[in-house]
């Protein structure tokens, strides 16, 4: 199982992890798309899957097209990670990956996330502890380094020490938080140093963007550009159509219906809704329908009143679109 790594296809497209928005629904549709991108959950306490059952059966269950998953956790307790890991692994899950990217001041405060890159006794322990717990492959998504460039030698390899066998590099230190433009010399220079493989993360558009940042590098993993363009994962700079965005929008909306309660459904149906046709001057036409939907008839309706209304435009692709 620990040798997953060698089989899996590389360069390595992944989905990045993104609290709210990588649940199963979104990632069936990146599937859809792209069937070989890689999907991370969204990050989930360890010590609420230990601690709620709930709370387990509503995010870890999940469809045969979103494999080989990864679930991230989050916590700080090594033992705690032990314990989430026995819930886990019920699921037939691919690999557990260990936030330890956070920076929000709260959980660094509580040595959680990206605490752990200035706790690294505890991080050491954390791997080593869930790796004698399982036999499912861990990996590391982290940071530079907290707030100097020069840790993240030192700390990936300690990480790889214990038995990590990937690690995620966000291009930038914890301090950093939002702000800063990309340039991966440093994880370039991190690759040389390391066995495992190396995924990076930060401010990548588009496959062919990857491809040309490539390098010595084992994957990409996207988030932002992606969200109300999944396409972004396709090679050539792919644009849909207007036909392929309203489709995916009623997949997405039927998937999300078959894993949200209803009120969380209508909540989070109607984000997506307007995002997906944010890039579109006539979406304001519209946007009232779609953030008020309350079923999937609703959501039908919205959709096909803008065919009707694009009735041309439909197999266009998104620029030529007025
Ligand atoms: C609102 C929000 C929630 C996020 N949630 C997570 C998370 O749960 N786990 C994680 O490792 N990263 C999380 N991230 C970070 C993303 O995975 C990614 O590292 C970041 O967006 C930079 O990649 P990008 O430039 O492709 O967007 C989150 C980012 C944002 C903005």
């Amino acid at each position: 199982m620990k040798d997953f790594w060698q089989n899996i296809n590389k360069p390595i497209v992944a989905l990045a992890p993104m609290d709210g928005y990588t649940d199963s629904a979104y990632r069936q549709v990146v599937k859809k798309i792209a069937p070989d991108v890689m999907c991370f959950s969204e990050f989930y306490s360890a010590d609420w899957l230990v601690h709620s059952k709930f709370l387990a059966d509503s995010v870890l269950p999940h469809n045969e097209s979103e494999k080989p998953l990864i679930i991230q956790i989050f916590w700080k307790d090594p033992e705690m990670f032990a314990r989430a890991r026995q819930i886990i692994e019920r699921y037939n899950i691919a690999w557990i990956d260990i936030n330890m990217w956070c920076p929000a001041k709260k959980v660094v405060k509580s040595w959680h996330g990206s605490g752990l890159i200035i706790n690294q006794d505890t991080a050491f322990k954390i791997i080593e502890t869930i790796n004698k717990a399982t036999k499912l492959p861990i990996s590391v998504k982290t940071r530079l380094s907290f707030d100097w460039g020069e840790w993240l030698y030192d700390f990936a390899k300690w990480l790889e020490n214990a038995w990590a066998s990937l690690i995620t590099v966000h291009w930038r230190t914890a301090k950093q938080a939002y702000t800063w433009i990309a340039d991966f010399t440093q994880i370039y220079e991190l690759k040389n140093h390391l066995k495992i493989p190396v995924v990076c993360n930060w401010d990548i558009k588009n496959f062919d963007d990857w491809i040309s940042k490539l390098k010595n590098l084992d994957g990409f993993m996207i988030w932002r550009w992606s969200f109300w363009n999944p396409w972004a994962f396709l090679p050539g700079n792919y644009k849909p159509t207007l036909w392929e965005i309203l489709d995916i929008m009623e997949f997405h909306a039927a998937k999300l219906m078959e894993t949200k309660w209803e009120k969380k459904w209508s909540l989070e149906v109607r984000k997506h809704l307007v995002l997906y046709l944010r890039d579109f001057p006539w979406v304001k036409n519209y946007r009232k329908s779609m953030v008020t939907v309350n079923n999937l008839i609703e959501v039908q309706n919205v959709i096909n009143q803008i065919k009707s209304d694009y009735i041309s435009s439909l197999n266009l692709k998104t620029f030529e679109i007025e």
